[in-house]
């Protein structure tokens, strides 16, 4: 497809006449420009590089911290996505990965046989295709009726730790949930720990989730089902 003129910037290119007061990019600049820009629109699933990476890591877009985007570090989603396969219980289980595009690419990578949609805010994860729905948390239900209902497992991890955005997000898990019987696996900051229990009959996990980059808040994974003997348990309750 052809870049239209607000598609990108444009470039004085060597070897075009310019008007000698117009900036020019060194073909190096131009190149580390290129790259950044190439990373920022980068996203899926595909081999790492970065330093001591291993051979699966993922490959994310850069985090957009305008929109709230920490992702989880590498033992974090792997662990996630490996409790998803232990709760699915039969081929036609489907996941709901609500504001975690990093979950999403994770268990699509490691389990690519279980079926799952990412609803998120950020139109760089289009790329998955089909698998993608855009969903904006204050308008908690404008989502396509053929998710309503359709979901045995959802994750979620709301982008804000506002008692609003909580509620919000509660509302789009009823949406989303199998009415029958579902399971729940909440990430979220220690602050939202009565707000989940009272709204969502949460309990927290023994195990913690890390962020690539460390953030200044304690954070938790809940359930609405005991783990048993993965996740660390559910915490006994003080
Ligand atoms: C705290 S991050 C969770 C990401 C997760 N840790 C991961 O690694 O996948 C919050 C997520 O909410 C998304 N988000 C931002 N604004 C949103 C909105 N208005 N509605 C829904 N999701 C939003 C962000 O793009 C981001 O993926």
């Amino acid at each position: 497809m052809a870049a239209g003129p607000e598609e990108g910037p444009s470039f004085a290119m060597a070897g075009v006449e310019e008007d000698d007061d117009t900036p020019m990019l060194s073909s190096r600049a131009l190149e580390a420009l290129k790259e950044f820009l190439s990373e920022q629109n980068s996203v899926g699933i595909g081999t790492g590089g970065g330093e001591g990476v291993g051979a699966e890591e993922v490959s994310l877009v850069a985090e957009d911290w305008r929109l709230s985007q920490f992702w989880y570090d590498r033992v974090t989603a792997e662990t996630v996505a490996d409790e998803i396969r232990a709760l699915c219980s039969s081929a036609s289980s489907r996941v709901a990965c609500v504001s975690c595009p990093t979950l999403y690419a994770y268990l699509k990578q490691i389990h690519p046989d279980i079926s799952a949609q990412l609803l998120e805010y950020d139109n760089r994860f289009k790329q998955y295709g089909s698998d993608f729905t855009f969903y904006d948390y204050n308008q908690p239900e404008d989502l396509p009726l053929e998710l309503k209902h359709g979901f045995q497992i959802v994750v979620a991890d709301p982008p804000y730790l506002s008692k609003e955005c909580l509620e919000k997000v509660a509302q789009t898990i009823s949406f989303l949930a199998c009415p029958k019987e579902f399971y729940l696996l909440l990430l979220t900051g220690e602050v939202q720990q009565d707000r989940a229990a009272k709204l969502l009959n949460l309990h927290p996990c023994g195990f913690r989730p890390q962020h690539t980059n460390k953030l200044g808040n304690e954070f938790r994974l809940y359930t609405n089902y005991d783990p048993e003997g993965r996740l660390g348990g559910w915490e006994p309750t003080q």
